[in-house]
C-alpha cells in the first residue's frame, strides 16, 4: 500500500445474515418451502468495510455488537479481512441481524433488526477520528441512530475527511446536512424517498440532490449501471454483464470499492468505474461478506473485461 493512499474509516452495522433461498420471493400472506439456509456475516457497515480492506485499503470500523456468537463471527470475519476492529464496542443488546430471501435470479428481500447497531456511540467515533494519521474517507450508512449518523459526518467535515453517505435504509436528510456530503450514493428506490419521489428519472432526483447542498451523488442502478453526477458533469456509468446468483452486498460492494479507489487518488469517475466491476463480481456468488473480491481477482477481472472489448 503507497504511503500516500487514504485511511477509511466506516462508522456503521453489523449483522449476521439469515438466508433462506427460494424460488420465487413469496406473497404476502403467502407460505413457501426454501431451498437453503445458510448465515453469512453481513451489515452494510460492515460488508463497506470488508470490500475495502479486501481491495488494500486501510480500514478501521467503529460499531458494535452484542456478547454472542453472531458478534463474535462478525468481528473475526473484520480482522480476516484486514479491518481494524479497536472501535467494536459491546453491547448488552443481541447482535443485529437481517432476515433475508433470495430468489433464482439472485435478487433479494431483506429484514434488519438492528439490535446492538443501535448502541453505537460517540465516544467510539471521536477516538476513531482523532487515532488516524491524516483526514481519510468516512463511509456511514443508516442501518444505524440518525443522531449518531449526523454526528459522525459533522465531526468528519470538521476534520477534513471526504463523507460519503449511503442513505440505506432511505430516511430524509436535512440541507444542513447534505451540505456536508461529499458523495451521496443512493439507488434508484432510496433516491426517489430522500426527494419525497417528486423527481421523474434519476438524473433529475441526482438533480434535486445537488441543488439541496450534496457535492456529488451516484446513484446505483443494479443491473442498468450507475449515473454519476456533479455539478459540471451527468455521466451514466455502464455495467459489466455477469450472471447474478445473489445480489445481497452488490451496493456495499460499490460503495467500499469507490472509497478503496478515492484513497487511492482517482477521481470521481474512475472511481465510479472501478465500484462497477467490484459489485460485478460480488453478484457471482452466494452471501454478503464471503462474496467481496480480493484486489487480484479485481484487477485480472478488469483486465479480461478491457481485452473483451
Ligand atoms: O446491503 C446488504 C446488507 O443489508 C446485508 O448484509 C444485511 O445485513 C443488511 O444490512
Amino acid at each position: 500500500m503507497s504511503t500516500l493512499t487514504k485511511p477509511i474509516l466506516v462508522v456503521g452495522s453489523l449483522n449476521m445474515d439469515l438466508v433462506v433461498t427460494v424460488a420465487e420471493l413469496p406473497q404476502k400472506g403467502e407460505t413457501i418451502f426454501g431451498k437453503t439456509f445458510t448465515t453469512f456475516p453481513g451489515g452494510k457497515g460492515g460488508n463497506q468495510a470488508v470490500t475495502a480492506a479486501k481491495l488494500g485499503s486501510k480500514v478501521t470500523m467503529v460499531g458494535a455488537v452484542g456478547r454472542d456468537e453472531f458478534g463474535e463471527r462478525l468481528r473475526c470475519s473484520l480482522s480476516q479481512s484486514g479491518v481494524g476492529t479497536s472501535y467494536i464496542s459491546l453491547a448488552e443488546t443481541s447482535t443485529g441481524t437481517a432476515l433475508i430471501t433470495v430468489d433464482q435470479r439472485g435478487a433479494n428481500s431483506i429484514v434488519v433488526v438492528p439490535g446492538a447497531n443501535y448502541a453505537c456511540c460517540q465516544q467510539d467515533i471521536d477516538s476513531a477520528l482523532e487515532a488516524a494519521e491524516v483526514p481519510g474517507i468516512l463511509l456511514v450508512q443508516n442501518e444505524i441512530p440518525e443522531t449518531i449518523v449526523e454526528y459522525t459526518i459533522r465531526a468528519a467535515k470538521g476534520k477534513g475527511w471526504t463523507t460519503i453517505l449511503n442513505p440505506a435504509p432511505a430516511r430524509l436528510i436535512s440541507e444542513g446536512l447534505l451540505s456536508m456530503i461529499d458523495i451521496l450514493i443512493p439507488n434508484e428506490t432510496e433516491a426517489s424517498v430522500l426527494t419525497g419521489g417528486k423527481a421523474g428519472a434519476e438524473d433529475e432526483a441526482a438533480q434535486v440532490l445537488l441543488d439541496r447542498g450534496a457535492a456529488a451523488v451516484i446513484i446505483t442502478l443494479g443491473s442498468k449501471g450507475a449515473l454519476c453526477c456533479t455539478v459540471e458533469q451527468k455521466q451514466q456509468i455502464l455495467p459489466y454483464k455477469v450472471d447474478a446468483v445473489d445480489t445481497t452486498a452488490a451496493g456495499d460492494a460499490y460503495v467500499g470499492a469507490l472509497a478503496t479507489a478515492l484513497a487511492e487518488g482517482k477521481t470521481v469517475l474512475e472511481s465510479a468505474k472501478f465500484a462497477a466491476a467490484v459489485a460485478a463480481i460480488a453478484v457471482t456468488r452466494p452471501g454478503a461478506q464471503p462474496s467481496l473480491p480480493w484486489r487480484d481477482e479485481v484487477d485480472e477481472f478488469i483486465r479480461k473485461q478491457e481485452g473483451q472489448q
